[in-house]
């Protein structure tokens, strides 16, 4: 699996609990066997799922006189009944973070996981749908800076690796803004000549993917008319649109992981009148995420989860974490030797050459890169993290030099140079940081003004909340500097929905949510910290706050907790919220002997992820 350039030259996911490496180990789908339509039509795909190409307008604003049009990839894990079941209970739509991040890649690894949370055996059962927004991954036109030139993508990289951390010196902050600016022109000669599709990077939004999702909850009941009527019923459609008092429109059921809880948040609080029932985990602050310097308030719990590591470390033992000594007295003396010994790597680096030649000099971005990884998700890495640590410290960069290799935040230079023309299927697996970039700038407030010192601020302030992280997490941002393409349509709220309310038929209201929002936080979380999901909920009235007592990066996608998966499942059929605050406790920790996440065919936070 390839990498997004610049944004994950750490290591690091951004908003994202998916997964690259899913692509790696799918069955390969050949999408131009589909031909794109208006109407929703599924194709078999990836062994147990449906696929279908959705043709929507490229410019929502202008969609009248603009026939420019994008194909939705959309994908969806059936149901365990079929639809004509009494207990079958529609499609829940779900998207995995990012932005950015391919649902395609996201539902086959997590997607029967979340069918298992959400489903009432013989009671209530989903069809689980999610997609790749607009301009990523297999949706057409592509976001892509590089197309068919992948040698220049891992040179990019390679310079980004070359410059070091943001906080590392005086000149790596102009260097990575000058890699920056050429980023940016590259994007738009990409656009000029149409390998990736020709315009989209200029309409990839949040309102946009928002107001994609009303188009696809309308064509999937459309669809589910169609079929129901070919097997001899009568359908009764929801209308599509209505009037004043129509209070029948088709609604979304959804759950948002990392950046989809920005989606769905804009999507409660731009289309109030389409919320069925709307769960948000991992939850980030849109005001930070749409306004000012933005994406300054993720990381305030990420310094205190490092510290659980190395306590936890001490209190499993020599036994369980690598990294402990029997005659340590507590977590501070392991976090003391290692900082000693971090501390001194830059000065005297180790060097890696990796099995396909690559030479990896390892530096203290790299092994905060992979700590950061790991804390999206502890229970499935922070043992190995020890190992790879305590391996690393004792001089052998092997095991660390892997991750990063198979993860790839090293290029892999040799396959580079094969990949040349139009895109193949092994191109489409690339990780396209622009898709992210697309997003997240055009949400944003413009940032094209600002020149290195301020940016040298920027770096500072984040590294002030988080030393292990913050440096990376600038590279966001930056990412904007010299962003070529402004938005015609940015939304900053009020991130608010009118209060939930049925009427005495029990059918919801017009404009009105069918019931509040539900948001699931871990109690620490390393980039979409709980502070961030008590201030959304407190701006959606009678909305639920479920506080998982666990560590890492989305409650339900990071630990098994059956009292989080049934308030889940009793928000997604009834609309009740618990009241106040809910707690909930997890099976097990990540010290913990043979603690795992059930029901995932692989894991969602591969350690260094990209
Ligand atoms: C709408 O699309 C038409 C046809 O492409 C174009 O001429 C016009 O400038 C567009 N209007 C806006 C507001 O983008
Ligand atoms: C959310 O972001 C806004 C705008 O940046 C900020 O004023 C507010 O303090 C943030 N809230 C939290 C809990 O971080
Ligand atoms: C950790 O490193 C120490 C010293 O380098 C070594 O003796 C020990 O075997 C390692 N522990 C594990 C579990 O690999
Ligand atoms: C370094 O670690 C790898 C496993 O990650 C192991 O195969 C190799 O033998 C080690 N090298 C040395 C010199 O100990
Ligand atoms: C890419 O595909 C298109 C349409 O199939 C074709 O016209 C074009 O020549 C191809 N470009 C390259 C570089 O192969
Ligand atoms: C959208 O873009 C067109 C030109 O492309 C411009 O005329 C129009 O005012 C823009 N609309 C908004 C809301 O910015």
């Amino acid at each position: 699996m390839r990498s997004n350039a610049l944004l994950v030259a750490a290591g690091l996911p951004g908003l994202a609990p998916a997964l690259s490496q899913a692509a790696d180990r799918t069955p390969a789908f050949d999408w131009d066997s589909i031909t794109p339509s208006r109407d929703l039509g599924y194709h078999d795909c990836y062994g147990g799922f449906r696929c279908a190409r959705l043709v929507l307008p490229l410019d929502w604003q202008n969609a009248t006189a603009d026939d420019r049009t994008v194909a939705l990839a959309v994908i969806k894990l059936p149901a365990v009944v079929p639809a004509s079941d009494p207990s079958f209970a529609g499609p829940i739509l779900t998207n995995p973070g990012g932005p950015g991040g391919s649902g395609v890649a996201f539902i086959q690894s997590f997607g029967r996981r979340l069918r298992r949370i959400a489903d009432k055996p013989g009671r209530r059962h989903y069809d689980i749908v999610s997609f790749d927004p607009r301009g990523v991954a297999n949706s057409w036109p592509r976001a892509d800076c590089f197309p068919g030139d992948l040698l220049t993508r891992d040179a990019v990289m390679l310079e980004a690796r070359g410059h070091g951390a943001l906080d590392s010196g005086k000149l790596s902050v102009p260097h990575a803004l000058g890699l920056f600016a050429g980023f940016g022109r590259r994007c738009l000669e990409a656009e000029a000549h149409g390998l990736n599709g020709g315009d989209i990077m200029g309409y990839m939004s949040t309102p946009s993917v928002a107001r994609d999702m009303v188009e696809m909850i309308d064509k999937i009941e459309e669809l589910r008319g169609r079929e129901s009527e070919s097997r001899g019923h009568r359908p009764e459609l929801k209308r599509r649109s209505g009037d004043a008092d129509d209070d029948d429109l088709v609604r979304l059921q959804y759950i948002g992981f990392s950046y989809g809880t920005i989606l769905g948040n804009y999507f409660a609080s731009m289309f109030p009148g389409r919320v069925g029932r709307i769960v948000l985990d991992g939850v980030s602050n849109a005001s930070d995420y749409s306004t000012g310097p933005g994406w300054l308030t993720n990381l305030v719990d990420a310094d205190e989860i490092a510290s659980d590591f190395f306590s936890g470390c001490h209190a499993a033992g020599p036994s369980v974490c690598a990294l402990a000594r029997s005659a340590d007295s507590s977590g501070a003396d392991i976090r003391a030797r290692f900082d000693a010994w971090l501390n001194a790597i830059d000065e005297s680096p180790l060097v890696s050459v990796t099995p396909a030649g690559n030479i990896v000099v390892v530096s203290s971005r790299d092994v905060r890169g992979l700590m950061g990884s790991a804390m999206y998700s502890p229970i499935q890495q922070f043992t190995r993290l020890a190992d790879i640590l305590n391996a690393t410290m004792a001089g052998n960069a092997t095991a660390l030099v892997a991750v990063m290799d198979t993860a790839g935040s090293v290029p892999h230079l040799k396959d580079a140079c094969t990949v040349a023309g139009n895109a193949t299927d092994a191109e489409r697996n690339v990780d396209r940081a622009e898709g992210g970039f697309s997003v997240l700038c055009a949400d944003g407030d413009s940032l094209a003004d600002k020149d290195a010192a301020w940016w040298r601020r920027y770096v500072e302030k984040q590294v002030q909340t988080s030393s292990l992280m913050g440096a990376y997490w600038s590279t966001i941002r930056l990412s904007c500097s010299a962003w070529p393409f402004r938005t015609n349509w940015s939304f900053k709220g009020p991130f608010t929905t009118p209060e939930a309310r049925v009427t005495s038929r029990g059918t919801p209201v017009t404009g009105r949510p069918a019931a509040p929002l539900l948001f699931l936080s871990n109690r620490l979380d390393p980039v979409t910290p709980l502070a961030a999901a008590r201030a959304m909920a407190a701006l959606h009235p009678g909305a639920g706050l479920v506080v998982q007592e666990s560590l890492g990066h989305c409650a339900v996608a990071t630990a098994d907790s059956s009292c989080t998966a049934h308030i889940v499942a009793d928000y997604i059929e009834s609309g009740v919220v618990p009241a106040g605050e809910a707690t909930c406790s997890t099976d097990c920790g990540p010290w913990d002997e043979g603690c795992s996440l059930s029901g995932m065919s692989r894991p969602l936070f591969p350690l260094g992820l990209r």
